[in-house]
C-alpha cells in the first residue's frame, strides 16, 4: 500500500517536470532569444512576436458578408511566426536581381501599401504597365483573385510573380532560393515559421501571402461609427459631420450605386467589372488575361480602404485625386458592350448621377473616412531593417 502511493507521487512529479520542460512558452522564449541573438545587427525585430493572427476584429468583420469573402485557404493560416517571415521578405531588397527593390518599393506603407507614381519602376529603371495596387484588405475578396486583370487565381500564386517579373524584380525562384539561404537570419525564420531551416520557394509563398493577409485595416473613423450605431449603415453616424454623413448616403444609395459594387465592411466587389473608364477597351483587363470578349475592358473592383492615401487612381492611375474620380462618375461614364448594368439607367443609357459641386463634396469626404490611421503606424507592418 504504502509502496504503491510513493510510486504514485513519483509518477506524478516526472510528469509534470516532463510537461514543464517542454512548455511550449519555453521554447518560443529560445527561438526569440536566438532570433534577437543573431540578427539584430540587421534587423529591428520584436522581443515576442507581433499579433498578426487573432486582430481583435470587430463585429462587422468577423461576421457575415465580410467574414464570407475571406480568401484565406485552410492550408494556410495566418501565423505570428509565418507573417513575420513574411514581413521580412516583403522589405527584403535581396528579393530583386540587384538587391535594390524590395516589395515594399511599390508597395508604401503609408500609402495604403500602393504606390504614389502612377507606374511603379522596377529593378533595372523599367516602369510596370499598370498603376500599383493598396493591399489594404487584400484579405477579402470574393473570387480570391489578384492583380487589376485577376491573372493569379490565389495570392499564393500571385505573390512569386513580382519576384520573376522581367521588369519588377528579375530573378529566378532557384537563384532567390540560394541568395536567402545563406542569410544567417532567415535560417531562424524559415525554422521558426515552418518547423525546418530549409528556404523553398513555396515556404517564400506561404509566408508573404501570410503577411499580406494580415494587413486587415479595421479602425477607420468608418468603422467606429458603425460600432456607435450598432452596425446599420443607415444610421447617421455620431462621430461624422453633416458632410460626412451625407456622403455616406449617397454612396449607399441607388442613385450612385457605389456600393452595390463596392461592397461589404471592405468596400471591395465581388469579381471584376467594367465601370465605363472607355468607349474603346484597349486595355482588355480580366479579357486580355483569360481571352473571353466578354470581359474586356473588366478590372478588379478592389478594396477602398484607405483610399485617400492610395492616389493615383484606377488599373492606369488616370485620375490624380479622389475629386477626380468621383467627377468621373457623375457625368464621365463611357459607354462599351461591357459596361456593368448598375452603371447604366434602366433605357440601357448610360448612368448620370446628377450631383451637386456639395454632394461631390460630400463623396470625397466620405471616402476619407475609410482612412486608418492606427494601421498605417503599426509598427508590425513597417519596415524591419535597421539600415535601409
Ligand atoms: C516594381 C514595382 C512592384 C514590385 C517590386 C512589387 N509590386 Fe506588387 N504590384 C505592383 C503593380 C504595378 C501591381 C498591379 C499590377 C497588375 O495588376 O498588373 C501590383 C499588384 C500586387 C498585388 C495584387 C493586389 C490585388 O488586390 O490584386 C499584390 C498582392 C502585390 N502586388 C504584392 C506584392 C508582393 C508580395 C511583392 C514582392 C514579392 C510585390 N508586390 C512587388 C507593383 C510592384
Ligand atoms: C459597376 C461597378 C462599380 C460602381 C457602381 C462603382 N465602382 Fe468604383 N470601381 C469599380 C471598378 C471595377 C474599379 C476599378 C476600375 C479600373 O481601375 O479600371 C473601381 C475603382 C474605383 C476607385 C479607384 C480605386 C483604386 O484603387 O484606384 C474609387 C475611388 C471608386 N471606384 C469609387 C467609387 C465611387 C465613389 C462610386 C460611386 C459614385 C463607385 N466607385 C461606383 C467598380 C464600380
Amino acid at each position: 500500500m504504502k509502496k504503491r502511493g510513493l510510486l504514485f507521487i513519483g509518477l506524478v512529479a516526472m510528469l509534470a517536470f516532463a510537461c514543464s520542460g517542454n512548455s511550449e512558452d519555453d521554447v518560443l522564449g529560445e527561438i526569440e532569444d536566438a532570433v534577437n541573438e543573431d540578427v539584430s545587427d540587421v534587423l529591428n525585430l520584436p522581443a515576442s512576436y507581433y499579433n498578426y493572427s487573432n486582430p481583435a476584429l470587430p463585429a462587422h468583420f468577423r461576421n457575415g458578408q465580410t467574414a464570407n469573402i475571406d480568401n484565406t485557404p485552410g492550408s494556410n493560416p495566418v501565423t505570428d511566426e509565418g507573417a513575420t517571415l513574411g514581413r521580412v521578405l516583403f522589405y527584403d531588397r535581396k528579393l530583386s536581381a540587384n538587391n535594390t527593390i524590395a516589395c515594399a518599393s511599390c508597395h508604401l506603407q503609408e500609402n495604403g501599401f500602393s504606390d504614389p507614381d502612377q507606374f511603379s519602376t522596377g529593378f533595372e529603371g523599367g516602369l510596370t504597365g499598370r498603376n500599383s495596387m493598396g493591399l489594404s484588405n487584400a484579405r477579402y475578396y470574393d473570387n480570391g483573385r489578384f492583380f487589376w486583370d485577376e491573372r493569379a487565381a490565389t495570392l499564393e500564386d500571385q505573390v512569386l510573380m513580382p519576384i520573376q517579373d522581367g521588369v519588377e524584380m528579375g530573378m529566378t525562384l532557384d537563384e532567390l532560393v540560394v541568395k536567402l539561404q545563406s542569410e544567417d537570419y532567415y535560417e531562424i525564420l524559415f525554422q521558426d515559421a515552418f518547423g525546418s531551416p530549409e528556404v523553398t520557394s513555396e515556404k517564400i509563398s506561404l509566408a508573404l501571402s501570410q503577411f499580406v493577409r494580415s494587413m486587415v485595416s479595421y479602425q477607420s473613423p468608418y468603422d467606429e461609427g458603425l460600432i456607435a450605431v450598432g452596425g446599420d449603415e443607415d444610421d447617421d453616424f455620431p462621430n461624422f459631420s453633416a458632410i460626412e454623413n451625407r456622403g455616406k448616403d449617397l454612396f449607399f444609395s441607388g442613385r450612385t450605386q457605389c456600393s452595390n459594387c463596392h461592397e461589404t465592411a471592405t468596400f471591395s466587389g465581388d469579381r471584376a467589372r467594367n465601370n465605363g473608364l472607355d468607349a474603346i477597351l484597349s486595355d482588355l483587363g480580366v479579357g486580355g488575361a483569360n481571352g473571353r470578349a466578354q470581359d474586356n475592358g473588366e478590372f478588379k473592383t478592389g478594396s477602398l480602404r484607405n483610399i485617400a492615401l492610395g492616389a493615383p487612381y484606377m488599373h492606369d492611375g488616370r485620375f490624380s485625386t479622389l475629386r477626380e474620380v468621383v467627377e468621373f462618375y457623375n457625368s464621365g461614364i463611357q459607354n462599351s458592350p461591357n459596361l456593368d448594368n448598375r452603371l447604366r439607367m434602366g433605357n440601357g443609357g448610360v448612368r448620370r448621377m446628377n450631383l451637386s459641386p456639395q454632394d461631390i463634396d460630400a463623396l470625397v469626404a466620405f471616402l476619407e473616412t475609410l482612412t486608418d490611421p492606427t494601421f498605417i503606424e503599426d509598427p508590425k507592418f513597417s519596415d524591419p531593417f535597421v539600415d535601409q
